[in-house]
């Protein structure tokens, strides 16, 4: 059998897939991680208190994974989805997933709370990284960066809000622009930053059909280039963050 599997091992294919041997030595084992398109978006080295649950809580991480399951679920979701006022048909494609589609009423529900999660759990990173002060030199840029993503978490979740064209969704929405026209001055920013938002004067299909372009297109891909340069400065500010007492790091 280990014959057999060293022949495959020196096969051209099998060198062309993998280009290093197990990871048995310190070499392989960086090797391995910087010819593997997943493995490299880590570090081959981390400190210590980098790995430790309760440095950072594994909160940045959980943001990543509800961004991509509400990703998941919001396509399908969009299947079903018909973003159009006319005879009700953007409530009633939402209350059908509840009765209609299998596991409809499970998507709709999953990306529901998903979303309340992220929005919480971006919260409580935001509150780590205060409480740690990664904030500062050298990280100055990716806090900044992270109070942006923090408003397009914001943004999505409550671009989403209206999707349903119920009532809570109907009301919600004239409060919230009806804040934004506030904005002063008003003649000059607040008249026409609410009138954007509504594409007219009023609640109607053009507000719909806005915001729903910004729920499934614009504000996700603007949270992914945002995500992708909030973890590549990560990697370019020296990895996570040590904490400042360096016997707390070897507890
Ligand atoms: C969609 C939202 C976000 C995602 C997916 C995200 C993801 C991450 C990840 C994976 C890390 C690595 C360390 C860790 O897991 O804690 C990290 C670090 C960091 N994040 Fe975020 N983040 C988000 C929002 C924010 C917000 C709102 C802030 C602050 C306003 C922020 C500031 C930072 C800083 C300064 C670091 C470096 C921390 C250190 O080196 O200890 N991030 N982020």
């Amino acid at each position: 059998m280990a014959g057999l599997w060293n022949k495959i091992k020196q096969t051209n294919i099998y060198k062309s897939i993998y280009r290093n041997d197990y990871p048995t030595t310190p070499r392989n084992q960086v090797l391995v991680i910087l010819n593997s398109v997943a493995l490299h978006l880590h570090p081959v080295k981390i400190p210590k208190s980098g790995v430790k649950v309760t440095y950072t809580w594994g909160l940045g991480g959980t943001s990543l994974l509800m961004f991509l399951l509400l990703t998941v679920t919001g396509v399908i979701l969009m299947f079903y989805y018909i973003p159009s006022t006319a005879m009700g048909q953007a409530y009633f494609s939402v209350k059908n997933l509840e009765t209609g589609p299998l596991f409809g009423m499970y998507m709709r529900n999953l990306h529901r709370w998903t979303a309340h999660g992220m929005v919480l759990i971006v919260f409580l990173h935001m509150c780590r990284v205060f409480y740690t002060g990664s904030y500062k030199r050298p990280r100055e840029f990716n806090w900044a960066l992270g109070v942006v993503l923090l408003t397009v978490t914001f943004l999505l979740s409550f671009t989403g809000y209206l999707l349903p064209w119920d009532q809570l969704a109907f009301w919600a929405i004239t409060v919230g622009t009806n804040m934004a026209g506030a904005t002063p001055p008003r003649e000059i920013v607040g008249k026409y930053v609410r009138f954007a938002l509504l594409g007219g004067f009023e609640i109607g299909q053009a507000t719909l059909i806005r915001w729903y372009t910004l729920h499934v297109i614009f504000l996700p891909l603007a949270a992914i280039v945002l995500m992708a340069v909030h973890f590549w400065r990560v990697r370019k500010d020296g990895g996570i963050s040590t904490p400042i007492h360096e016997e707390d790091d070897n507890a």
